[in-house]
């Protein structure tokens, strides 16, 4: 009896073929840049305490009261699928002991959300999170944008994005502005959209980015965030715009920008475009002054953001940045017994060529219908060691797109390929 195919959770997927072999080029090139920043990797687990979420993220945030993938262990313990990184990055230091000194950190891999999946938004996605502890300076703030501009600038699409930034000042400021927004809405309270209208107890903040015309048309009257900035923000922020007007890097203020994270503070950024649909936010952060002390630690100063690189993948593929694969080589034997030698010389070949990829076809089969399979495969070459060849220690090779075919010694078969790649 047929069995039923057992699918994917939603929101979930397997990525194969070409698109995972771009995806391992794209965390490369992020992975190069960081670490010429000094810039250290530390790999943290899938899994953490629901608490520690609660606690760095936000029990009113969307990410914490809406979105995550939280359950019972077998020891009844409530733990939690990691929405982001920061928090468990934090965590890990605090109970190592290890925030006498500065760090910088990057935290890859993937992360959970219980999000509407559509194009760039999945419920598993990956983030390349980076973190600095222990500088409290704006061009710490500076240098992490620095990090996503390379980035873009390298994969050729910082065209299509916007860096916007705002300053968000200290949790006090906040709250008076806060106070002073929730009171100036609900004087209007019938005019906001439902979802603001409850966000008006939960999270008043968040309302400022919402979507819906007629909320951002009142909120053109609203109590202005800037106005309520002390002496300190305004200063760090004013020092942050003008490292980046010198390092040449353009952004847009953007005073309504407040991120979806209850731990910012001062700084807040997010890389924008237009050209993905809905899902526009391709690398977001902003620093996090308060959160090491709010998770137990001792008061350190922290910066950081994640790069969406499921997002900014989209965007290098969209605008050609990937190089075509390397070419392949499909070596094959006409009897088992010379497929040693076959490997022998395969290992040679990529010791020599570290720019081509060598196939080795191991399953012994005539050898029309072992061609067939190189073509298929979409191979440049197919490398041939049959009775003749094996004999005379030489072997052949077929350029499958123009199909010349000569026979070499192992070392002219090196040359060969040098000035043919
Ligand atoms: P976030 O803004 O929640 O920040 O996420 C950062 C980026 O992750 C987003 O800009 C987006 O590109 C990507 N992302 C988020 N949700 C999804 C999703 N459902 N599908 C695909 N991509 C998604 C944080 O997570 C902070 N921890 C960043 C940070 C690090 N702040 C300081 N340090």
């Amino acid at each position: 009896m047929a069995r039923e195919i057992i699918a994917s959770v939603r929101g979930m997927r397997t990525i194969w073929g070409e698109e995972a072999q771009r995806l391992e080029t794209l965390l490369g090139l992020i992975r190069q840049l960081l670490q010429q920043s000094a810039y250290g990797p530390i790999s943290l687990p899938l899994l953490e305490k629901t608490s520690l979420f609660q606690r760095a993220v936000g029990e009113e945030t969307d990410v914490v009261s809406k979105e995550m993938y939280t359950f019972l262990d077998r020891n009844e313990e409530s733990v939690t699928l990691r929405p982001e990184a920061t928090a468990g990055v934090v965590r890990a230091l605090i109970e190592n002991g290890l925030l006498q000194q500065p760090h910088r950190l990057y935290s890859e891999g993937p992360m959970f959300r219980y999000e509407k999946p559509q194009k760039g938004r999945y419920r598993q996605f990956y983030q390349v999170s980076v973190e600095a502890f222990g500088s409290a300076a704006p061009a710490l703030d500076a240098e992490l944008i620095q990090l996503g501009h390379r980035l873009f600038q390298k994969l050729g699409v910082l065209d299509l994005l916007t860096l916007e930034i705002n300053s968000i000042g200290l949790a006090e400021e906040r709250q008076r502005f806060q106070a002073a927004l929730v009171d100036y809405l609900r004087r209007q309270a019938d005019a906001l959209d439902p979802d603001s209208r409850r966000r008006l107890d939960s999270n008043p903040l968040r309302i400022l980015d919402s979507k819906e015309a007629t909320t951002q048309a009142l909120l053109d009257d609203a109590p202005v965030l800037d106005d309520y900035l002390g002496v300190a923000s305004r200063t760090h922020f004013q020092r942050l715009c003008q490292t980046l007007d010198e390092l040449g890097i353009s952004y847009r203020r953007n005073p309504r920008l407040v991120r979806g994270l209850d731990y910012y503070n001062h700084t807040v950024f997010e890389w924008t475009t237009q050209a993905l649909g809905a899902q526009g936010t391709v690398c977001a952060g902003g620093r996090y002054d308060g959160l090491v002390e709010q998770l137990g630690g001792p008061a350190t100063p922290a910066s950081g953001f994640a790069f969406g690189v499921d997002r900014i993948y989209l965007l290098a593929e969209q605008v050609g940045f990937f190089p075509a694969p390397a070419p392949l080589l499909y070596a094959l034997a006409s009897r088992e017994d010379y497929l040693p030698r076959l490997l022998a010389t395969a290992a040679r070949l990529r010791e020599a060529l570290p720019a081509l990829r060598v196939q080795v076809q191991t399953e012994v089969q005539a050898l029309k219908k072992q061609l067939q399979k190189a073509d298929k495969s979409g191979a440049r070459y197919a490398l041939i060691l049959g009775d003749d060849e094996f004999q005379s220690e030489h072997i052949s090779i077929k350029n499958l797109q123009t199909g010349q075919q000569q026979t070499l010694t192992p070392e002219g078969l090196v040359s060969f390929l040098q000035e043919d790649l």
